[in-house]
This record gives structure tokens, C-alpha cells and sequence, in this order.
């Protein structure tokens, strides 16, 4: 009689699980009609962003890059690349149309998570020396003619208002980092502030380590890879990051953009970061899991779109799911497991290996279980469930990442066949979820293709790898403060 009622007990729990699980797979379900919906919404802010500031929750940045590199690029420059979980630094030889990139030599640091919710100038400074270190290690080839000083393209992918190409105001953090709730416990600390400018601040960490280099650029990371797309590729027209965050920047016309009172442009064009994170539809497929997540998170009711697509959070909401399962349908047995209480112990990459296992009996799945959450002896079941999770929310993601880039071809005219014109539209695409997770790329282009449908023979997605550090260095030399000597 024990056996029986034990059986029993599982299989209500299991079906409880199941209820769980289809219910999320509906409310995440972003069928082909939303898509279009969630593009049509996104070209519709994009709009209202150009028209004024504040117009929209996209934010819709001025670069200051009118003029994107023509491989003309010559010397040796410097590029320092902030914003995910790394940083780094990088240092390029370049040699013209010819020889483009001759020489690329770069070290990688991981920022101590302490760093990320610092109360001084403690990132900044920690970046500069690391900076000054890799400055050391300059080999017997690099040269500089003499008196000139040595200069940086500076990606920080943060939303910045620009002033220039080589300054801006950090509008707010995003990703993790939180510097900012710290200036509100010590007003005298931190740098650089909400507010404060990026350049002036690095730029007082450089002297303090005894550096001289002057930051030629500053710019996002999109405006890095589009910069470093179309270094090689002129029909780059936009970059998207999907890594730790995610975001857009295209090339718009310049009087197309309202809210621009400058000169126009000799090229007649200008970058625009979209900051797409900070975009919110009510078309946006939105569950009890991700509203939690946002409720929680440092920067509630922001970064909804980063949120439900970017590698920060699509593990962290799976953990959330089996979390509810756990408590709700005895997922994992009698007690809930200690360790997937804790959020972000289960990171997207973790997710992507198991979403990812092929083996016949899901060895990964119940490896990472075990190794991460604690969790040991997971039946077949079991596993196949926690795949379904994982698939289910990269799928959204990767959909929703699609129709955030038909929003943009949209916006651009180009996201249908025209007569007499089969110009080509490449995108640069960079970051990690992009590159290291095959189904949500996968799923991301598949769905694209299918959204485009005819058009979709024009348009290329480009992996542009670590565009963005190569491009804040081009940029950092077509801004260079010697060029018109040069020119002239
Ligand atoms: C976040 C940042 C944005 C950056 C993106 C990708 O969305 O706000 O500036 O481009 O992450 O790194």
C-alpha cells in the first residue's frame, strides 16, 4: 500500500510539474504575429526616440561617429573594451588599405565582481593599471613617431550621452554593475557617477597610474562592431550584441534625426545606439518569472528586452522555473534543493550545455544538476523537463532577438524586396550568447529568415569577432588629435 501511494504522490507531482511547464511554454509562446508586432513597436520608438530626448523609452544615442572606417587607418593604437564580465585591453597595428590590421596583440582581465558594485574609483583604477601593465609589455616593434603621445579607443558599453566622440555622461548602469546605488551611501566615492563624464574620469585613473595616452574615442560596443564590420564589409549597416547584454546600432540618415541640431554631417549619416535593452511592448511575451526577476533585480522596471533575451539573465530565469517546480510539484523530491534558492547560481552557459546534451540519457543535464545545484539522481524524466525549460526560454529570447532586427531593417526600408534593387544589408552580430550558443543562434536566424521571407536573401548576418575592441581602435585613429597635421 506505501509503494502504491508513493507512485501515486509522483505522479501528481509530475503533473503538476507538467501543468508548470506548459504554462510557461504558452505565456513565452512568441509566435510569428507577435514578432511582427514587437518589430512594428520597436520601429514605432525608434522613431520617437530620433524626434526628442526623452521621447521614448529607447533611448536612440548620437554617436558622434559620422564617418565609419574606410581601411585608410594607419599606426599603432591602443583600444580598452569595458562592459560584460571581462575587460580588455588591445593593441593594433594598422597598415592601410592594404595591410589592414598588421599586428593585434590584446590581454583579457576578468573584472573582480566586487569591482562591478565598487564605492570608489576603485574600477577605474583597477582598469587603468591593467591598462599600464599591457602598456609595458610593448614589443621592439612599436613605434610611435617621436612627441606623440599614445592614444585609446575606449568601448564602454554602458548608455552614455555623448558630447563628442571623445566624451559623454554615463546615463545609467546596466548589466550587473551597480556603482551608482553605492554614490547614494557615499556621495564622496565612486567613479564615474550617473552623470559624470567616462573620459574625464578614466582619464584621471590614467594619470594616477602615470599613463599618458589620451582617449581619442569613446563609444558603445554596437558602434565598436559596426565600426569593425564595416572596416572589412562596406555593406555593414548595423551591429547587434547579444552577450551579458544585449543592444543595437545602425547607421541612420542624419536628417532623419530630429533631435540633432549639430552641422550635418558631410557624410550625411550618423550612428545611432538604440540601447533596444531598455525597450518594453506590451506585445512582449512576459511571465510571473521574469516579473520576479525585474522586481529583484538592481535596476527594477529597466532593461525589460535585456532581461528576457540577454546572457545575464536567461539562466537565472530557468533557475526561477525549476525553483517554482521544486516548491510547487516536489520537482526534485520532498525538500527544496538548498542551491537553486540562490540567485544566479545557474549561469546561461551552464543552461546551454544542458539544452545542448545529445547524449541518450542526458549525462550533462544530470552533471550540471549535480555539479551546480546539488541535485543527484535525476531521473530520464526529470532531465527532459529541465531541457524543455531551457529550450523554452532561449527560444523567446532568440525570437524576440530576431524581431528587435526586423524593427531596425524596418526602420530602414530594407526589410522588403524592391524592385530593380538587390543591395546586400549585412549585420554585425558579437557577444557571447551569439557565439557560444548554437540554438540561440540557431533559432535566432532561423527566425529572422522566417519573418523576412523573399527578403531574407538580402540580408547576411556577420559574426564580427571582437569587432568592437578592433573598431574603437579604428575609430580612436580616425579621431586622431595628430591626423590633420597629417593631412595637412
Ligand atoms: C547593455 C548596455 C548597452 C550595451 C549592451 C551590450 O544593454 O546598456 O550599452 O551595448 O548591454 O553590451
Amino acid at each position: 500500500a506505501l509503494v502504491v501511494r508513493h507512485r501515486m504522490r509522483s505522479s501528481g507531482q509530475s503533473a503538476k510539474a507538467l501543468a508548470i511547464l506548459r504554462e510557461l511554454e504558452e505565456k513565452c509562446g512568441a509566435p510569428v504575429g507577435r514578432l511582427r508586432q514587437v518589430a512594428d513597436a520597436m520601429t514605432v520608438e525608434m522613431h520617437a526616440g530620433l524626434a526628442s530626448e526623452g521621447g521614448s523609452k529607447l533611448k536612440m544615442l548620437i554617436s558622434y561617429v559620422d564617418n565609419l572606417p574606410t581601411g585608410n587607418e594607419r599606426g599603432w593604437f591602443y583600444a580598452l573594451d569595458l562592459g560584460g564580465t571581462n575587460f580588455r585591453v588591445l593593441r593594433v597595428q594598422l597598415g592601410g588599405k592594404d595591410k589592414r590590421v598588421v599586428k593585434q596583440e590584446f590581454d583579457e582581465v576578468s573584472i573582480p565582481p566586487h569591482l562591478m558594485v565598487a564605492t570608489s574609483h576603485e574600477l577605474f583604477d583597477f582598469v587603468a593599471e591593467a591598462l599600464a601593465k599591457f602598456v609595458s609589455s610593448e614589443g621592439e616593434d612599436f613605434h610611435l613617431p617621436p612627441g606623440r603621445q599614445r592614444e585609446l579607443g575606449f568601448t564602454f558599453s554602458f548608455p552614455v550621452r555623448q558630447l563628442s566622440i571623445a566624451s559623454g555622461t554615463l546615463i545609467k548602469w546596466t548589466k550587473g554593475f551597480s556603482i551608482e546605488d553605492a554614490v547614494k551611501l557615499n556621495p564622496f566615492a565612486v567613479s564615474p557617477q550617473v552623470g559624470e563624464d567616462v573620459v574625464g574620469e578614466l582619464t584621471k585613473a590614467l594619470e594616477r597610474v602615470g599613463l599618458d595616452m589620451r582617449v581619442s574615442a569613446l563609444v558603445n560596443d554596437t558602434i565598436g562592431t559596426l565600426a569593425g564590420g564595416r572596416y572589412y564589409n562596406p555593406d555593414v549597416i548595423a551591429a547587434v550584441i547579444l552577450g551579458t547584454g544585449t543592444n543595437a546600432a545602425y547607421v541612420e540618415r542624419a536628417h532623419a534625426i530630429p533631435k540633432w541640431h549639430g552641422l550635418l554631417p558631410k557624410s550625411g549619416e550618423m550612428v545611432i545606439n538604440t540601447e533596444w535593452g531598455n525597450f518594453r511592448a506590451s506585445h512582449l511575451p512576459l511571465t510571473e518569472y521574469d516579473q520576479a526577476l525585474d522586481v529583484e533585480s538592481l535596476n527594477p522596471g529597466e532593461q525589460i528586452f535585456e532581461k528576457i533575451i540577454s546572457g545575464m539573465y536567461l539562466g537565472e530565469i530557468v533557475r526561477r522555473v525549476l525553483c517554482r517546480m521544486a516548491e510547487e510539484a516536489a520537482f526534485f523530491g520532498d525538500t527544496v534543493p538548498p542551491k537553486l534558492k540562490i540567485p544566479f547560481v545557474l549561469r546561461t552557459p551552464h543552461m546551454s550545455a544542458m539544452h545542448h546534451d545529445t547524449s541518450s540519457d542526458l549525462k550533462v543535464v544530470g552533471t550540471k544538476l549535480k555539479d551546480i545545484l546539488e541535485i543527484s539522481n535525476t531521473s530520464l524524466k526529470t532531465r527532459k523537463v529541465v531541457v524543455e525549460v531551457c529550450d523554452i526560454v532561449a527560444t523567446r529570447g532568440a525570437r524576440l532577438s530576431a524581431a528587435g532586427i526586423l524593427g531596425i531593417l524596418k526602420k530602414l526600408g530594407r526589410d522588403t524586396v524592391k524592385e530593380g534593387d538587390n543591395q546586400r544589408s549585412v549585420i554585425a552580430l558579437d557577444g557571447g550568447l551569439f557565439e557560444h550558443y548554437t540554438k540561440f543562434r540557431e533559432c535566432m536566424e532561423s527566425t529572422l529568415k522566417e519573418l523576412l521571407g523573399d527578403a531574407s536573401d538580402c540580408i547576411v548576418i556577420e559574426h564580427s569577432n571582437d569587432g568592437s575592441g578592433i573598431g574603437a581602435a579604428l575609430l580612436a585613429a580616425s579621431h586622431s588629435q595628430y591626423l590633420e597635421v597629417e593631412e595637412s
